[in-house]
Order: C-alpha cells, then structure tokens, then sequence
C-alpha cells in the first residue's frame, strides 16, 4: 500500500514497533544523569545561523557543507541546529545561568540536523543525548562528564566500546603545532584530498582525522599533538588520565582525535564501536572554554559530550540487549454484544482510573476475534463481559499465560486485578 510520499531521504519515522527502544534509551540517560544531579535544558530546533558559524567553525564541514540554513520571512538568517552545544552555551549567556544554583550541569534530548550523504549511522536528522558542564576548567570536571558517559553505556550492557582520549591543546600549543603539520604535510600537497589541501591552509589538524585512505595514510606518521602541548595543558591531560584511572574507567590515548568542530579545546574524547563499521562513533565530546566567549560572553570554561541514538540502538541490536520491551497492556476487555459493548466504557474508565492499563477492539465483534486481538496484544489478563456476566454483574478473568479462568463479582474487578 506504498503511498505517493515518501520521508525526505536521511530521515526516517520512528514507527510504534520501534519506539519503545527510543523510550527506553530516553529514561536510561535521564537516570544516569540524575545520579549525577544534571537538569535538562530545552532550546528550540532552528536558531541564528551566525551561532554555528561563530562557534562550530565557518570552514568546518558541519557549517560549511551540512548546515541546514535559511531564511525567515523577514530575512533573518537561521539554521535547524547541527548540534547541542552551541545552542545550549546561548541560552547559558542569554539567561544568566552562570549566577543561578545548579544551573552549571545541563543536559538534553532531541533532533539535529546535517545535509550529509546518508548512509548507515548517518542521517540527516538524527537524535542525540548529551551533557554540558558550563562552570569550571578543572580536569577533575572532564573526568566527571567522561564518567558519566561511560556508566551511561555500561548501564545499558554495552561491552563492545572503547575510550579513546586526546588533548589538542589550547591556542597557545596549536600555532606551534599548526606550523609543525604545514611542514610536515606540504612535501605531500599533491597526494591530499582537495579539502585536506583547504585544510592544511585554515586548519591543518582536521588533516588528521580526514578518512580517506591516502590523507589517512601520510596522516598516520604525522607528528603527534601530544608532543607539543605546553605545561599546563600537559598537566591538564595527566590528571584527567589518573583520575580515570582512579574510576577504573578504561582508555587509550588516540593522539589522531581531533574532533570536526572548531570550538574545542584541551580535552577530547571518543566512544568508539569497531562492531559499527564506518560510522562507528557512539559518543563524542570535549573541552570547550573558549566557546562562551565567541558568542560575546564571559570567559566560561565548559566541556560535554553527545550521542546518536541511532547508533547506540544499532549496536545494542548488534549485542543483542534488551530495550526492555515493547509497551503492553495488563488487560485486554472482551465484550461481546451490544450491552456489554456499552457497559465496557464504563469498565474501562473505571480500569485506567485506577492505573490499570487496559485494551479493547471495538471494532471485533465475535468471541473468537476478540480473544485473538487478546493474545495477539500480549497482556497479562482477558476480562470476558457478556450478556450473561452483566445479568449476574459477574465478568470472567482469563489468565492468557496458562488459560486458567475465574468468574468473579463485577464491583471487585479492580481489588482483584490489584491483588493479581
Ligand atoms: P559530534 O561528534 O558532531 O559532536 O556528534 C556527536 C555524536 O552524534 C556522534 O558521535 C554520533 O553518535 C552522532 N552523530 C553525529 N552526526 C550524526 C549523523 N549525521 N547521523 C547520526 N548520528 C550522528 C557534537 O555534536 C558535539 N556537540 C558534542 C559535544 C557536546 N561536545 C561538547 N559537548
């Protein structure tokens, strides 16, 4: 019955077959931030366009190639958010966060958006989870965000991931190591992709995470950034890896994480899946104290993370874990005949009032239909009411599991139902 429309390619429905997982994802990261006393921050979906292209970088794929931008009726420049952290360091400033209590840790949940070839893992519209720190530039807090990244995926079962870390340093280490890559890059110009060559001139560490194969293997050999941080970023960097050492959080140092968006600073980390294949990056974050500046606050030093979930759901699929389950009703009312199909609204009424979730179909009329919508709906128990029952003021409960029945007393269906 495939219809005339189709949803606009890189985006998907998320079908009622399929919710469930994203409920169940939803409510696992809203308890791990809990115990980490984080609050949810909400900011619209489309936003000035300039607070991507000031902070995210004018030469970074995501805003030069991805971004969905446009114009409104009066002209304003916008764009649907590539991202979370800009948008929610914009409302920190706008709103003065910074003087209210427990305004520091934030975290959200929702759509975002890039113009990129679709393929598995990547979409056009994606759902992310992330966190945002906006308080302090203390190694001990990047150790807290990357902590609770990593019990976020613990709590669901993941096993198959790896902690990969970096740090890339502050203004200060990059323009030595900016000169240092020019040179060690340019004797190789004419086997670089053509945005790699782009690259070298305006940024060339994203050289280092370019994925096609050539730029990656003259890559490989690189200079590390490591060897060129200076002494506070350095020590930066050790305490974040003894404090995750002292966690018991695993990691490996991966000095070719860079990271696509401009704003980063000292600290970056990865999540990465190999069972994933090319996109095979769960979660991604880092250090960002120069952010709040470049979207004319205060120097506000901050780091955070986010996560797709459609690449969490895809390796937890991979695993083999539970979502928990799809949502089903305790009850299912089978009413047969006109009297009872009447007296059923009254049940049912009474049934969800209580907190007892119950289903019907009004549309099936014989026993036999009905009681297979029953099974077919996965509940726990049948209520069967018939003309007979409503006489008696009696209904009958079926146990679907093992097909016992029992007749009870209409008026003690909900104390009864309660006790079961
Ligand atoms: P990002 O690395 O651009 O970072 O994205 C984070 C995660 O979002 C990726 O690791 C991936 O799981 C998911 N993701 C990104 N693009 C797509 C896509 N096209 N389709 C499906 N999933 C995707 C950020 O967005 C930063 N704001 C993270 C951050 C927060 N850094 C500090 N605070």
């Amino acid at each position: 019955m495939a219809g005339k429309y189709k949803v606009p390619r890189g985006t998907f429905d998320i079908l009622p077959t399929e919710s469930y997982k994203w409920q169940f994802i939803t409510e696992k990261f809203r308890q791990v931030t809990k115990l980490f006393n984080y609050r949810e921050i909400v900011t619209p979906i489309f936003e000035s366009s300039e607070i991507f292209e000031r902070s995210v970088g004018e030469d970074s794929d995501i805003v030069e190639k991805e971004m969905y931008k446009f114009e409104d009726k009066k002209g304003r420049s916008l764009a649907l958010r590539p991202e979370g952290t800009a948008p929610v360091v914009r409302s920190f400033i706008e709103n003065g966060l910074n003087l209210q209590p427990n305004a520091s840790k934030l975290y959200y949940l929702g759509p975002m958006f890039r113009y990129d070839r679709p393929q598995k893992g990547r979409y056009r519209q994606f759902y992310q989870y992330g966190v945002e720190n906006i308080s302090s530039n203390d190694p001990f807090v990047d150790s807290e965000v990357i902590s609770l990244a990593y019990l976020f995926l613990k709590n669901l079962g993941i096993a198959d991931f790896e902690l990969q870390i970096n740090s890339i340093g502050c203004s200060n280490c990059t323009k030595d190591y900016d000169a240092v890559l020019n040179r060690y890059f340019t004797p190789f110009l004419s086997d670089l992709c053509s945005d790699c060559r782009k690259r070298l001139v305006k940024n060339p560490k994203r050289v280092l995470d370019c994925k096609v194969k050539t730029c990656k293997k003259i890559a490989a050999k690189a200079p590390s950034m490591l060897d060129y941080l200076d002494k506070n970023c350095n020590e930066h960097f050790s305490q974040v890896q003894d404090n995750l050492k002292l966690m018991d959080i695993p990691f490996v140092i991966n000095p070719k994480i860079v990271r696509g968006l401009d704003y980063y600073s000292q600290t970056a980390f990865e999540f990465v899946v190999t069972s994933l294949g090319a996109q095979n990056t769960l979660i991604g974050g880092g250090r960002y104290d120069g952010l709040s500046e470049q979207l004319g606050g205060k120097q506000m030093p901050g780091v955070g993370f986010a996560g797709g979930f459609e690449r969490l759901i895809q390796s937890m699929e991979n695993e083999k874990l539970s979502f928990g389950g799809e949502q089903i009703p305790s009850i299912y009312l089978v009413a047969l005949g006109n009297k009872a199909r009447v007296y059923s609204l009254k049940l049912l009424m009474e049934l969800r009032r209580n907190g007892i979730s119950v289903d019907i179909d009004f549309d099936k009329i014989s026993m036999n239909s009905q009681m297979k919508a029953a099974n077919r709906s996965k509940a726990d128990f049948a209520l069967i009411l018939g003309a007979e029952e409503l006489t008696t003021q009696s209904i009958i409960c079926k146990d679907l599991k093992n097909g016992e029945q029992e007749k009870i007393n209409l008026k003690e269906v909900v104390n009864y139902l309660r006790i079961r």
